[in-house]
């Protein structure tokens, strides 16, 4: 079945309306075909500019997509220049159609790790689709959450304030986004690594063994129908 026909098979009534991709499994992904891990991580590429697409296109609402954590820059020098050059050259052209189309584009980490160049591209990116109704798409580049805590917490302090849960979340990078309702992880491994531990406290938890490479639409229909049978009870009965 071709994509659009499978993804609209899907019931719109029980989609989330904030999902989150956790896209790991690049490096296995190449290193299983012999190839060098930033093949996988070019592949994957491909598969994030396919995934927000369609995730727009069924009418999520909030597209979020965690692509390089405060940990991986501990990764050799090899891959993060192999990282840096892919988020140069694609991050901009990867998003123009979208934000084309009325997406607005966030990001979330802190981004004064990255060069100028590539900086400049963010902002582009930023100050193009800051107008964008239409959905939002939110991408983790250096995105720790428990710096993201921190950093919150600081700042309450600074400002003398004494804030509650839900106020909290106005210190955090997903201020204004609503948390998200299922969180998906690729590549079999069952664990949050350092992505959005506060905003996950009700999110439905989907951990596929696919590598993000070839998470397909059928992958993301068949994690949104696993999503629509859950049930989600709050701590209520
Ligand atoms: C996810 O793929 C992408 C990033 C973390 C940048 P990995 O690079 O973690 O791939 P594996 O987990 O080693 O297969
Ligand atoms: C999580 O994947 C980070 C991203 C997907 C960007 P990792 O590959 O870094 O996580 P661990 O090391 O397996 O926990
Ligand atoms: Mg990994």
């Amino acid at each position: 079945m071709k994509s659009k026909d499978l993804l609209d098979e899907l019931d719109k009534t029980r989609l989330p309306r904030h999902i989150a991709f956790i896209m790991d499994g690049n490096g296995r992904w190449a290193t299983k075909r012999l190839l060098p891990r930033k093949m996988g991580h070019k592949e994957g590429v491909k598969t994030m500019r396919a995934v927000i697409s369609d995730c727009v296109r069924i009418g999520i609402e909030v597209v979020s997509l965690f692509a390089f954590s405060t940990e991986n820059k501990s990764r050799p020098k090899d891959e993060i220049d192999a990282l840096m050059q892919l988020i140069r050259d694609n991050i901009y052209d990867m998003l123009k159609d979208l934000i084309a189309e009325g997406v607005k584009v966030t990001f979330m980490g802190d981004l004064s790790y990255f060069s100028d160049d590539i900086r400049e591209s963010l902002d582009r990116v930023l100050r193009e689709s800051a107008g964008g109704t239409k959905a939002v798409v939110n991408i983790g580049l250096n995105y720790g959450s428990r710096d993201e805590i921190v950093q919150a917490v600081n700042k309450c302090v600074q400002e003398r304030k004494t804030v509650s849960a839900e106020e909290f979340k106005q210190y955090l990078y997903t201020k204004n986004l609503p948390d998200p309702d299922l969180i998906v992880r690729t590549s079999g491994e069952f664990r949050l690594s350092n992505f959005m531990l506060y905003q996950a406290a009700y999110s439905e938890v989907v951990v596929t063994k696919t590598l993000w490479p070839d998470f397909d639409n059928k992958a993301l229909v068949s994690v949104l129908k696993e999503y629509a049978q859950r049930n989600r009870r709050y701590g209520k009965i």
